[in-house]
């Protein structure tokens, strides 16, 4: 199980050699492919090589050749070899983090609603300061998890050239799918008024800021004109990365995830509490993979990681700090469930450090602390949990929760 704290897989020691010991013994018959239909003469092609105008992205036609891939030819950008072979596995980071994953599956159906509609409906059962937290946060993760997932499969995914790689982003695209179908589930669970919550992000500044924040990454790479390649564009492709993965599912979430997290531990709204903590469990795998994801492109391109780049990024990150904090002030003007906003001023220093940490860069808070201790352990549900009235048991594929 990987949690909030793991360290990152790939170091630029462990990524830039190859597993040459999991190549398969490339072809040693001597055939000669037969002519299809249409397809670029066999004649005409020399090797797997040689890189498409534009990436090689899955389009290209099929080459018929006696070379096989091995995984000294995988890249996670600007690879040469073929998008279509998984194996042989070169990042076994990637195809362990699917099956994870997928040991993880859960919807948002198996989780009971019933106490949090009857709290809901009772006039005395929460302040207005909490009915803002709840709503404000349906607002926000909503459209945030569908701006992740339009940008997994509208601009990271063509561009990655490693199939081991997809395998995990087409995991996590479902993953995504599975948090929008949460907090739908939640609104209609409470009978939320659908355009109030879903409207925020055009409606409350806080919200906006952010999500205006991380689409630029999105547009920039979208572009049909968009290749990786160059310095340039690679860098521009680095930085998508970091946006989603370090600043939006890394930063940008937890502040959501304490305040939802915070009512299942005083006992209030627990069933919406355990779909954040479900969520929260699929996220940290999202930037644990991220941060796996942006050292091994490192790794395999220690140019693009410049002293200026690494100030791009801190400045990045600086900002997303001060957009995060806006949006705890905003969801929670007042002190509340023993939160306050200055607690979060704090946090998300920590927090920051720490995703500064995972991709190779200085800390920017010095000697900021943890004020929440308890989310490290509540990221990772391995373990039993007896937060809520109802425990929580880990359950692997097929499985259903079990609840005691
Ligand atoms: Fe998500
Ligand atoms: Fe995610």
């Amino acid at each position: 199980m990987l949690s909030f704290d793991d360290e990152p897989v790939t170091t630029p020691e462990t990524t830039a050699a190859p597993t040459t010991a999991q190549a398969l013994p490339q072809a040693t018959m001597d055939f000669s492919p037969k002519p299809i239909p249409g397809a670029t003469p066999a004649a005409a092609i020399s090797s797997v090589s040689v890189v498409p105008a534009g990436g090689a992205t899955g389009l290209e036609e099929i080459e018929v050749t006696t070379h096989r891939i091995t995984v000294d030819e995988k890249r996670i950008i600007n690879c040469r070899a073929d998008v279509n072979q998984l194996v042989p596995f070169k990042y076994e980071w990637a195809w362990q983090k699917y099956l994870d994953a997928c040991a993880n599956h859960w919807m948002p159906q198996e989780i009971s609603m019933s106490r949090d509609i009857a709290l809901w409906k009772d006039p005395n059962g929460l302040s207005a300061d909490e009915r803002q937290i709840i709503k404000r946060n349906l607002g926000f993760f909503s459209t945030a998890d569908s701006l992740v997932a339009n940008n997994l499969v509208l601009a990271i995914y063509r561009h990655i050239t490693n199939p081991e790689c997809r395998q995990y982003l087409l995991r996590q695209a479902f993953e995504e799918a599975i948090h929008t179908h949460a907090y739908q589930y939640i609104v209609e669970s409470l009978a939320l008024d659908e355009g109030e919550i879903f409207n925020m992000y055009r409606e409350i500044p806080s919200i906006y800021k952010k999500d205006v924040f991380q689409l630029q990454f999105t547009q920039e790479l979208a572009d049909s004109n968009f290749h990786t390649g160059t310095v340039e564009t690679d860098r521009r492709f680095l930085r998508n990365l970091i946006g989603y993965y370090i600043i939006m599912e890394g930063l940008f979430f937890y502040v959501g995830f304490v305040q939802m997290l915070s009512f299942g531990r005083q006992n209030k709204m627990t069933g919406a509490s355990e779909q954040f903590q479900y969520i929260m469990r699929d996220e940290s795998m999202h930037l644990n993979f991220g941060v796996d994801l942006i050292n091994a492109i490192k790794a395999e391109n220690p140019h693009l990681w410049t002293a200026d780049f690494q100030e791009e990024i801190s400045a990045l990150i600086r900002e997303g700090v001060e957009l995060e904090y806006a949006y705890a002030q905003d969801t929670m003007p007042r002190g509340v469930l023993g939160l306050n906003a200055s607690m979060f001023s704090e946090y998300l220093r920590f927090v920051a450090n720490r995703r500064c940490k995972q991709i190779g860069l200085a800390e920017l808070y010095a000697g900021a602390k943890n004020p929440f201790p308890w989310m490290s352990e509540m990221i990772d549900l391995k373990k039993e949990k007896n937060f809520f009235e109802t425990r929580v048991i880990d359950y692997q594929v097929g499985g259903a929760l079990s609840w005691d």
